[in-house]
């Protein structure tokens, strides 16, 4: 069966502070790490082994999924000594790989969570004979993305750019970080530099002729990169709106892990996710928020749409609306934090010192 290969060296910039102490993809979505649901999602189309390609905090992967044989999966790991990009760190796990030169071989950036059918994209490779095949998704507004315009057989036309006037907006069609190569595809990428796929090897190999196939798929996708997108992808897994087999307990309106504490008059909605050991207050109400494990809400805090870290502290009647607490964060009772707030690791708000609103 065909083998994978799993980008997960980025830094995260964007979710910030969260991935100070956490790379990306071992950030809690509903409950486990979210590389958990993508590695749970591969075994289950049928893929059994897998190449995680590290860099950022490489040292934290192994400890926590081994072999992989929990999950029914043979893991293999390797680090780049310096971060070599989506397309070098392709590249150097190619060693690692079993296929054979035609053979087809899966890769999937390391954050995104979607439906996507990966037999079928699989399949897709095979029935169009292509070098890469790529999945895209269509999104409503394609302006954040690289548009990636197909013929009528589905075959790239070209990759653009992030589209800066209406006319420059040819497609709504956008790489969707799921690929299948023909691992001597992979062989080619130059080694022992940083190479983008997505800016150099997809358009230099479009320039020399490949062939390379888009299968749009127009399932749940969404990219976890920001703060918002986490908190929304959470909820959404604990929702049951995006599929993932490794969703712990049963799909709801909530998400309490174990050793939890929640007071009974608190109120949790939205796919809202406690984690281990966390305590929540009487009279807290908390909506599509993923609160890590250790964290502490206090009575009466109202969050909504945020992040709160690992063991940080949210103090008696704050309000929270799209914000990121850092892990370890203290913020003082009576604070309003909203949208796009981001209080670093360990910080220490002190009561009633931040406000967005001049009222009550
Ligand atoms: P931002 O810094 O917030 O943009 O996030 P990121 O560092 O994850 O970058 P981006 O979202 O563009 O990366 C797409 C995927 O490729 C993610 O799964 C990353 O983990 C992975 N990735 C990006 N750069 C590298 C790299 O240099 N090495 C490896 N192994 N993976 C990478």
């Amino acid at each position: 069966m065909t083998e994978a290969i799993l980008l997960v060296g980025g830094k995260g910039t964007r979710l910030r502070p969260l991935t100070v102490h956490t790379p990306k993809p071992m950030i809690p979505a509903a409950g486990v790490p979210f590389l958990t649901h993508q590695l749970a999602r591969a075994r289950a189309a049928g893929v059994e082994h897998i190449v995680l390609a590290t860099s950022y905090l490489a040292e934290v992967f192994e400890p926590y999924f081994g072999d992989g044989s929990e999950l029914g999966l043979h893991l293999e790991y390797v680090t780049e000594v310096e971060p070599l990009g989506t397309g070098g760190a392709i590249r150097n796990v190619a060693s690692r790989l079993r296929s054979g030169p035609d053979d087809p071989v899966l890769i999937f950036n390391g954050d995104i969570l979607t439906g996507l059918d990966i037999r079928a994209l699989v399949d897709t490779h095979a029935s169009s004979g292509a070098d890469v095949s790529l999945h895209l998704t269509r999104v409503p507004d394609p302006r954040a993305f690289g548009l990636v315009p197909t013929d009528a057989d589905g075959r790239v036309q070209a990759f653009l750019e992030k589209p800066q006037t209406p006319e420059e907006i040819v497609t709504d069609q956008i790489n969707a970080g799921a690929y299948v190569f023909r691992r001597s595809v992979i062989d080619e990428i130059p080694t022992g530099r940083p190479v983008s796929v997505e800016r150099e090897t997809f358009p230099g190999l479009l320039s020399s002729g490949a062939h390379l196939q888009g299968m749009v798929d127009s399932t749940y996708w969404l990219d976890l990169g920001t703060p918002q997108a986490f908190v929304r992808g959470s909820a959404d897994l604990v929702q049951g709106r995006a599929p993932s087999p490794a969703v712990p307990g049963r799909c709801g309106d909530r998400l309490v892990l174990p050793g939890a504490t929640v007071a009974p008059d608190a109120k949790l909605t939205g796919g809202t996710v406690v984690g281990e050991r966390a305590v929540i207050g009487a009279g807290a109400r908390i909506s599509g928020t993923t609160v890590l494990a250790d964290a502490v809400i206090e009575p009466g805090a109202v969050i909504t749409d945020s992040l709160i870290g690992a063991g940080a502290v949210i103090g008696a009647r704050c309000v929270l609306a799209g914000a990121v607490v850092g892990d370890g964060a203290t913020v003082g009772p009576d604070n309003e934090l909203r949208d796009g707030v981001r209080v670093w690791c360990d910080a220490a708000i002190p009561g009633a010192s931040l406000r967005f609103s001049s009222d009550e």
